[in-house]
């Protein structure tokens, strides 16, 4: 096969007179008198290059009814001036190879627009759509971008387990994992399952978080960070929530929760701005096509100074605003309460008007590793909220005094027996730290505008929903 260019790079820069070939998919043809329009998309820009197939071409008729939507081609030929409008070059095509053709009748991608929900449908198809383009293009840069921002700041990206035996959020919203055949699991003398003759001896699961590895790396690294695929069995069928999904998890030793607030403003402020500078395209189209507030929304972001409020002063004011009839809630507001993304959303979008940190809950509602507060009552905890969205990040001051975690395990009902290496570094060198998880599918939801985290990750997994 020819080495040939990928079309982002010739819309830029390609030159009449240029020869070239590029290789992509047609997305659409459009027959003149003389010649035929095809459109090539290669996915790496929003816009494909038009191509002009002119009658002269060897096997004109053939090869043009071979070309239909769908169907793979290298084309090479010279680029030219094009005097039609929406691009600066076009191909003059001088041969034409089509590698797999494409039945124009049954192709389920039509020229028209579909929903998101048949899309889903077509979860194997719909990445070659303008909108689920543009929107992995995004959520590549997202990834490009959280390195980049971590590495340039020293934290080592460290890989943490996806089979654990703990459940890091204490909320038993795991996936087990086993190799017992199910129709025959071999019981004790009690009857209960023997997970001693299981692979791995003891029951296992899919991670929900890293956090718990990224703080042992923390204690040897500093700063770390863990990015990769975390698992919830939550039943929650929502336009938010994931089965699987992917978390950036940073933790930083010698930190407390002023440091770890700064740099989760500084971080999401660093992957917007390089997000508005890579993809600029698709941000536009975004702000075109899915919500008008997409570019508003990053230069918010971008320039404006987060909001930081206690958890007591926000649950004042979403009081005040229902006292006030400002606002009417679907659920109950009082101390005490676990915020509903109803809550979480008026605060960022309605009241603030800009991502809004939110710290110092309830120790009740909160994770047993987070730091409980000289009050007592409430633990460092922040959360991130986002306007449209309610939480991005979740976070914490970690609990680093040894006999207060050991009591926060117990009262949280889980077995200190698991936790046995968390505890002992709090017996060997104990230090204050801080770290966070950014739902990486919410960022990049947040960023597009796209109204279902279905529709940003390429193959999603929701109850009842395992397709591709
Ligand atoms: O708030 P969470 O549960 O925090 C933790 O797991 C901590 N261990 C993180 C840490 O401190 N290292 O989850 C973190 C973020 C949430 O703010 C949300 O953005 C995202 O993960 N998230 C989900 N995203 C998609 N689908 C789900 N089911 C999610 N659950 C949480
Ligand atoms: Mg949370």
């Amino acid at each position: 096969m020819t080495t040939s260019q990928r079309i982002k790079h010739i819309l830029k820069t390609g030159q009449p007179g240029e020869a070239l070939t590029i290789q992509g998919w047609v997305r659409t043809k459009r027959a003149a008198k003389k010649f035929t329009f095809i459109e090539v998309n290669d996915g790496s820009s929003m816009n494909g290059l038009q191509v002009v197939a002119g009658a002269d071409l060897p096997d004109y008729v053939a090869s043009m009814e071979r070309l239909s939507t769908g169907a793979s081609v290298e084309i090479s030929g010279t680029l030219a001036e094009s005097p039609g409008k929406g691009q600066r070059v076009e191909l003059q095509a001088k041969t034409i190879e089509v590698f797999g053709e494409s039945d124009g009748e049954t192709y389920p991608l039509q020229k028209k627009r579909h929903s998101f929900e048949f899309l889903r449908t077509i979860g194997h198809l719909r990445s070659r759509t303008n909108t689920l383009g543009a929107v992995f293009r995004v959520r590549n840069a997202c990834a490009t971008a959280i390195h980049q921002f971590f590495q340039e700041r020293d934290f080592l990206w460290m890989h943490t387990p996806i089979l654990t035996a703990s459940d890091c959020e204490g909320a038993g919203e795991m996936f087990t994992v086993t190799r017992f055949n199910l129709d025959q699991i071999p019981t004790d003398k009690s009857g209960k399952a023997d997970y001693g003759q299981d692979f791995f001896g003891r029951p296992a699961y899919l991670t929900v978080s890293g956090q718990l590895e990224a703080e042992i790396m923390a204690m040897a690294f500093s700063n770390v960070y863990t990015f990769g695929p975390t698992f919830r069995a939550e039943n929650s069928n929502t336009s938010r929530h994931l089965a699987e999904f992917w978390m950036v998890e940073p933790e930083m030793a010698f930190c407390n929760l002023a440091g770890n607030m700064d740099l989760a403003e500084a971080f999401l402020k660093y992957v917007f701005a390089y997000v508005m500078e890579h993809c600029a395209d698709d941000m536009e189209f975004f702000n075109q096509r899915i919500d008008n507030a997409v570019l508003e929304t990053a230069e918010n972001i971008i320039n404006s100074e987060f909001t930081r409020i206690s958890y007591s002063e926000a649950i004042a004011l979403l009081e005040t605003a229902i006292e006030k009839g400002d606002k009417k809630f679907d659920y109950p507001v009082s101390w005490g309460v676990d915020m509903q993304s109803e809550h979480e959303r008026y605060l960022a979008e309605e009241y603030f008007k800009k991502p809004v940190i939110v710290t110092d809950y309830p120790r009740e509602i909160k994770a047993f590793y987070m730091r409980l507060n000289d009050d007592e009552k409430t633990v460092a905890a922040m959360d991130v909220l986002a306007p449209r969205l309610g939480e991005i990040i979740g976070g914490a001051q970690r609990e680093e005094r040894l006999d207060i975690l050991e009591q926060r395990i117990t009262a949280a009902g889980l077995p200190k027996e698991d936790y046995w290496w968390y505890l002992d570094l709090r017996r060997y060198g104990t230090v204050p730290h801080a770290g966070f998880g950014l739902g990486f599918e919410r960022l990049v939801q947040f960023m597009t505008g796209m109204a279902n985290i279905r529709d940003v990750i390429p193959f999603p997994r929701t109850p009842d929903n395992l397709d591709f």
